[in-house]
C-alpha cells in the first residue's frame, strides 16, 4: 500500500493458524474480501514445494537435497483475484496440482525439514511487508508473522473436520470413508506438530483469539474476526 512502511504492514497483518480442516482457507478468503486484502494460503506453498520435490525425484530423506532445491526453486504467489491465491514455479501455474492425495501424503515430510521451513519463511514474511494480507498456515502467529496484531487460532473436533473434509472429497468425485478421512486427519495433525507450529490451541500464540468452529457458522467465526481486527487497528 502506498505510503505504508514494511513494519506497519507486517503489523496490520491477519495471522491465522489452526490444524487442518479447521476452516482457516473459508474464514481467510472472507476476511480478505470483506477487508480487500489478499488471501495468502502458506499451505499452498510447501504443496508446490512438495510438487517440486516429486517431479525432481529427490528422496525425502536427504533433507539437504530437498533443501537445496526449495532454495533454488522460482516460487511465486500472485492473486488475479484478492480471495484466490495461485502458486507458480516460474512461469507454471501449478495451483490446481496440489490437492491430490501424492502431495497429501507426502507434504508434511517435506515442510517438517527446519531448514525448509526458514526458507518459505523468509519468502513469506517478504510477500507480507510489501501489503496486508491475511495469512493462513500452522506457524504463522507463533513465527511467521509475530508483529501481526490481529492473531486467531481456529479449532474444531477431529470429527467435524473430518466430515467437512469428507464432503469436499466426496464433491470432487473421490470416494472415501469418514473413517479413512478421520485417520487421514489426525495423522496429518500428528505429523504437522513439531517445531513452532500450532496444531492444539494451548500452542496457539499467547495474543491469538481461540475461536472454537464447532458450533459456529463461518458469518459468525467472519463476524469474530473483523470485530477483532477493528479494535487492534483503530481508523481501519
Ligand atoms: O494448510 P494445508 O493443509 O494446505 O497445508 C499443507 C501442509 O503444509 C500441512 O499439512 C503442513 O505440513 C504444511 N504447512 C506447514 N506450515 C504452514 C502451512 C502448511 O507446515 N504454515
Amino acid at each position: 500500500m502506498p505510503g505504508m512502511t514494511g513494519t506497519e504492514s507486517l503489523a496490520r497483518c491477519i495471522a491465522i493458524d489452526g490444524p487442518t480442516a479447521s476452516g482457516k482457507s473459508a474464514v481467510g478468503r472472507a476476511l480478505a474480501e470483506a477487508l480487500r486484502v489478499g488471501f495468502f494460503d502458506t499451505g499452498l506453498m510447501y504443496r508446490a514445494c512438495t510438487l517440486a520435490v516429486a517431479r525432481a525425484g529427490t528422496p525425502l530423506d536427504d533433507e539437504r537435497a530437498v533443501t537445496a532445491l526449495v532454495c533454488s526453486l522460482p516460487l511465486d504467489m500472485r492473486w488475479p483475484d484478492p480471495t484466490e491465491p495461485h502458486v507458480f514455479l516460474g512461469d507454471e501455474d501449478v495451483t490446481s496440482l496440489l490437492r491430490t492425495p501424492e502431495i497429501e501424503a507426502k507434504v508434511s515430510l517435506v515442510s517438517r525439514i527446519e531448514d525448509v521451513r526458514v526458507e518459505l519463511v523468509r519468502r513469506q514474511r517478504e510477500i507480507a511487508s510489501r501489503e496486508p494480507v491475511v495469512m493462513a498456515g500452522r506457524d504463522i502467529g507463533t513465527r511467521v508473522l509475530k508483529e501481526a496484531r490481529t492473531k486467531i487460532f481456529l479449532d474444531a473436533s477431529s470429527e467435524v473436520r473430518a466430515r467437512r473434509r469428507l464432503g469436499e472429497e466426496l464433491d470432487s468425485g473421490r470416494t472415501s470413508t469418514f473413517d479413512e478421512v478421520l485417520s487421514a486427519t489426525r495423522r496429518r495433525d500428528e505429523l504437522d506438530n513439531t517445531g513452532d507450529r500450532a496444531i492444539h490451541p494451548d500452542q496457539r500464540a499467547h495474543d491469538a483469539l481461540l475461536i472454537d468452529t464447532d458450533a459456529l457458522g463461518i458469518d459468525e467465526v467472519v463476524a469474530r474476526c473483523i470485530e477483532a481486527y477493528r479494535r487492534l487497528n483503530p481508523g481501519t
